[in-house]
């Protein structure tokens, strides 16, 4: 009897010390949610419960530490106030502007308020307008598609972050127009504290078909983005996108033409990636350069003289929604206000394509439109 009791005891303390493990160790992996069970355990221990949980994460190697707390810090940074803020206009193009002599109204009496750089990439340009003269800086050959796009971008948005007053950063084609005056651009960018980069998902080939898992572990497939390249940058997101080496170096490598039998376009998924990723209420999630892809061709419309009239910048300047669509079968289309400062405003501020022969007649309704 004694004997048999002293064998009992341990046996049913380390089934009952069991018991609790299990329970606990359910408990630990599928923490109770629903309000009933939070009553049972009391709301503190559901607390804890949770606390308790290790963060989902993987561990970050030292390179992403190293990243992430550079891009947190910078975030967290507020901008140096200037007197004299200032627009850094940048041209991405392969020679002459053939919409300099429209620019050139377009800044006419704003000397002082902004800056002009070109990115030349083929031949050196020829000059209009005494506000483009000496704004090339050192180019580089651009290869459509590749990451040599995307560099010259940084090398524009390095030489424009020289000047310290400049506060917003616009990436401009030699295709692009302007669709209202400088006023309205200089006060719909200085006074927001957004990027405009568009982003949206798209689950289609055009997408997310273009992701490879060779950007694993840093990038992941449900944060990768599509968006049109004609970005504007905030002054604190153009010097993240100057600081960035890790993330950059992944789409170099991983996101170009031909890469696993697809061909991938960096300048269309790395930024819209990379900001969605790290700062996704800081963009505006649409592009403030209108484009018309309604053909559905390879290359979105070109706009020609029989085209251009009042009544086309009426319209392109009226849209208040920006429109997405997904290139899968289904072609999903999501439309959003566009939303400046929290009120439903005009989207746009510059269009592309608008071909050459479209100048005179432009630099004609300039003053018209501008004046609406
Ligand atoms: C942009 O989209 C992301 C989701 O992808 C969202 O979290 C963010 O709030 C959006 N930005 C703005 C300014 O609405
Ligand atoms: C402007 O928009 C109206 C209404 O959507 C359309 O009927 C018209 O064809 C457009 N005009 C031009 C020149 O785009």
């Amino acid at each position: 009897m004694h004997r048999r009791s002293h064998l009992k005891k341990p046996t049913w303390i380390i089934i009952l010390v069991s018991l609790v493990c299990v329970f606990l160790v359910v408990v630990y992996i599928y923490p109770p949610r629903d309000s009933t069970a939070c009553y049972i355990f009391s709301s503190s221990s559901c607390q804890t419960f949770s606390r308790w949980r290790p963060p989902p994460e993987r561990e970050l190697s030292d390179e992403e530490i190293a990243a992430r707390v550079v891009i947190k810090n910078l975030l967290n940074t507020p901008s140096i106030e200037t007197k004299n803020p200032k627009i850094a206009f940048m041209f991405l193009s392969p020679g002459s502007l053939a919409f300099e002599r429209l620019w050139d109204k377009f800044f006419q009496g704003h000397e002082g308020k902004f800056s002009i750089h070109i990115h030349a990439s083929k031949v050196k340009p020829v000059h209009y307008s005494h506000y483009f003269q000496n704004c090339e800086i050192h180019s580089d050959k651009v290869d459509w598609g590749k990451i040599s796009m995307v560099d010259a971008e940084k090398r524009l948005l390095a030489n424009a972050l020289k000047d310290p007053d400049n506060q917003h950063f616009v990436l401009l084609s030699d295709s692009c127009v302007p669709l209202r005056s400088f006023e309205y651009v200089y006060s719909y960018l200085i006074y927001t504290d957004v990027s405009f980069i568009d982003s949206f998902e798209d689950p289609g080939p055009h997408g997310n078909g273009r992701y490879s898992d060779h950007m694993l572990p840093e990038v992941e497939k449900k944060h990768f983005r599509k968006g049109a390249q004609w970005f504007t940058l905030k002054r604190q997101h153009a010097i993240i996108v100057i600081a960035d080496s890790l993330y950059y170096t992944k789409f170099k490598d991983y996101c170009r033409p031909g890469m696993d039998g697809r061909n991938c376009y960096a300048y269309e998924h790395y930024l819209p990636t990379f900001f969605h990723m790290f700062d996704p209420s800081g963009i505006a999630n649409w592009s403030v350069t209108h484009v018309d892809w309604s053909e559905r061709k390879w290359h979105p419309k070109s706009y020609g003289l029989k085209d251009v009239s009042l009544q086309l910048i009426k319209n392109l300047t009226s849209i208040t929604e920006s429109v997405h669509e997904t290139s899968n079968e289904k072609r999903v289309t999501t439309i959003t206000p566009c939303m400046w400062n929290g009120m439903n405003r005009p989207c746009y501020l510059f269009a592309r394509k608008f071909l050459p022969e479209t100048l005179n007649t432009m630099i004609n309704l300039y003053s018209s439109y501008t004046t609406i």
